[in-house]
């Protein structure tokens, strides 16, 4: 086009001029990938209200929406889709909503065919009060890290003879020192103090002597944190008299399933608490870990917060700290004035509404 006017020019450059800026500030932080699984039930809808808090605040991320739904793969083995294992193992970040696993003969477990496929071998779940919703206990600020991959859940069970099985508890040196390494980088990075390994080495002197041998060699490495060693039988009777005095809590398998869900319990349960899975390759996926509430599907009427607090999880994981603060503080005001809560909250709201407090709220934290 052919300018007339030296004010036609002006503009056009102020408006060039702007275009630059807008674009530079945008382009402040550059964009990370993160692979989007909806999931089930409720899954696309906390999903779609987790972009929208996420846009409110700005967070650089693009997402790249999968299905992660096994499927027959050659030879009849089930597998995630390949389009979804590629943008895994491209982005190596998750967030994943509820899964069902579907009712078909032999269909596996699409957690624990997640889990193998990205060798999730730590699951961590952070347990902090949450200010204005009353549970019977305050002041929980503690982390859960489960090894994720052997233990007593290593699947090698039989029969001895009829009337009699035995089930196998695998524990290795390699596993353990992996989860207890997890553990002291998770510490040291989250400016947490100690670190107590859960066990039974007194019963179990053999597997749980083993897990609990790498967690001291490894902590020995690890001097700014505090390590201490305490029986599961002891941690219980202590977390249900006093959580507030746990910090980072690692553990085998079947213990970390227990504890961890006993733990959410303490803050309000898993519909407020966050959790996250990593693997080997740098692979991380974070997920909120209730079901996908099939009776309230599609009604607005789903509490997005467990996907929310884990999808702040997954930026501090990135290192977005200052997007995570913002997101997270805007979540616990919304909750902690009770003005717009979903029903399982205590209040009359709907998911949507719920959601738009949110997102008001970031906008004023910018
Ligand atoms: C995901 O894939 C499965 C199996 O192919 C299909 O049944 C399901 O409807 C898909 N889900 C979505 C949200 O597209
Ligand atoms: C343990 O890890 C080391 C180093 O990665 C490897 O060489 C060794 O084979 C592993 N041991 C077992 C029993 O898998």
């Amino acid at each position: 086009p052919v300018l007339r006017s030296s004010s036609e020019v002006r503009s056009v450059l102020l408006a060039l001029h702007l275009h630059v800026r807008v674009t530079h500030f945008k382009g402040g932080w550059s964009l990370s990938t993160v692979t989007l699984i909806p999931g089930d039930g409720i899954g696309p809808e906390i999903s779609t209200a987790v972009m929208k808090i996420f846009e409110a605040a700005n967070a650089p991320i693009r997402w790249e929406e999968r299905n992660v739904t096994a499927i027959r793969g050659p030879g009849g083995r089930w597998m995630i889709p390949p389009d979804a294992k590629e943008s895994m193992d491209k982005s190596k970040i998750g967030l994943k909503g509820p899964l069902k696993t579907p009712i078909a003969a032999g269909h596996p477990s699409m957690n624990l065919l997640l889990r193998k496929t990205f060798d999730l071998y730590a699951n961590v779940r952070p347990c902090i009060s949450i200010e204005g919703y009353k549970t019977p206990y305050a002041d929980v600020d503690l982390v859960t890290i489960r090894e994720n991959t052997e233990g007593e859940y290593s699947g090698i069970e039989h029969v001895i003879v009829d009337g009699v099985v035995q089930s196998i508890k695998l524990i290795t040196e390699n596993a353990s020192r992996r989860i207890a390494e997890y553990a002291f980088e998770y510490a040291r990075n989250n400016q947490r103090s100690s670190v107590t390994a859960v066990h039974k080495a007194n019963i179990m002197r053999m597997s749980d002597g083993l897990f609990l041998r790498k967690c001291r060699e490894v902590a020995e490495n690890y001097k700014d944190v505090k390590f201490t060693e305490m029986y599961l039988d002891t941690v219980c009777l202590n977390m249900v008299q006093d959580p507030t005095q746990f910090d980072v809590l690692v553990m085998p398998n079947l213990y970390g399933d227990i504890l961890s869900d006993l733990c959410a319990g303490l803050i309000g349960g898993l519909g407020v608490t966050p959790s996250g899975n990593i693997g080997a390759n740098g692979v991380a996926i974070f997920e909120s870990v209730h079901g996908t509430a099939p009776d309230i599907a599609g009604m607005d009427l789903a509490n997005p917060t467990a996907l929310l607090l884990s999808a702040v999880m997954m930026l501090r994981h990135m290192g977005l700290h200052e997007h995570a603060n913002r997101i997270q503080t805007a979540c616990f005001d919304t909750i902690r004035e009770k003005k717009v809560l979903t029903k399982d909250l205590g209040g009359n709201s709907k998911c949507s509404e719920f959601t738009s407090e949110i997102c008001r709220r970031v906008q004023d934290l910018d």
